[in-house]
């Protein structure tokens, strides 16, 4: 990573959080991939109510490395098959550690879709960090349909986005879910392939039920079919 990419960032992050910092470090679990997030040691404790309305407003979901972004990551990079020489997408990427594991896994082209345009900056310092080639956009609506593969990690956590459930379907043949914040889906053709115990990086001493991950699985090509490949071991 550039000192430029860091220094934007952390300004970035700082518009929102006045005292946070970015530290670039492995990842707990998944060391072959590091990224820029927030510092361990930031207080946990109620903030200030400025800085309170500041989060709310603009979130910088980015700065942490989700359970099921991490839980997927680790899970790509056991299982390079699932990703190897295929067009991948990662819906919702925060801070890239789900594109980034699906570049390092062998993809053959790999897309990061955001919303925010921190989250998209981030994921850009976090692939050159861990030097891997990401494609960025900034909607679904741009990103091209001939995707083998979109994932989504912890992206339900706003029940307004559930509709991408069928959009994302719209874009790849294939989409696996990984999310933490959600026991089922609204869509009975998603069918849930596997659970993986997790936490958010840096930990947030969240409630005991954000620790599993429910992966959910959608192959629009082979409806019916099953779904051991998802999550067979090497
Ligand atoms: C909780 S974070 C998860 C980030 C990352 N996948 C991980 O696991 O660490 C959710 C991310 O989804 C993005 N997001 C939410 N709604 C979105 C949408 N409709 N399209 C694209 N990105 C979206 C947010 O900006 C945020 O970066």
């Amino acid at each position: 990573m550039r000192g430029m990419d860091i220094d934007t960032l952390q300004r970035r992050l700082r518009a929102t959080l006045p005292m946070a910092r970015l530290d670039c470090r492995p990842l707990p679990g998944c060391p072959e991939i590091s990224l820029a997030l927030i510092n361990d040691d930031f207080p946990l404790g109620p903030l200030p109510p400025d800085v309170m309305r500041a989060v709310i407003a603009r979130p910088a979901y980015w700065s942490l490395c989700w359970g099921s972004g991490l839980a997927l990551a680790r899970h790509l990079l056991d299982r390079p098959e699932l990703v190897r020489g295929r067009r991948v997408v990662d819906l919702g990427a925060g801070s890239g550690v789900v594109a980034i594991a699906a570049a390092m896994a062998g993809a053959a082209r790999v897309i990061a879709c955001d919303s925010d345009p921190d989250a998209l900056a981030a994921t850009a310092a976090n692939a050159a960090l861990n030097r891997v080639a990401v494609t960025l956009a900034d909607d679904l609506a741009d990103v091209p349909t001939d995707n083998d593969l979109m994932l989504m990690a912890d992206v339900l956590y706003d029940r307004e986005n559930l509709p991408l459930l069928a959009a994302a379907c719209r874009h790849a043949d294939a989409v696996l879910v990984a999310d933490s914040r959600i026991a089922e889906l609204p869509d009975p053709a998603y069918r849930q392939v596997g659970t993986i115990a997790t936490l958010t990086y840096p930990n947030l001493g969240e409630f005991d039920e954000f620790g599993t991950v429910r992966l959910f699985y959608r192959d629009t090509t082979a409806e019916g079919s099953t779904s051991s490949t998802v999550m067979s071991s090497r």
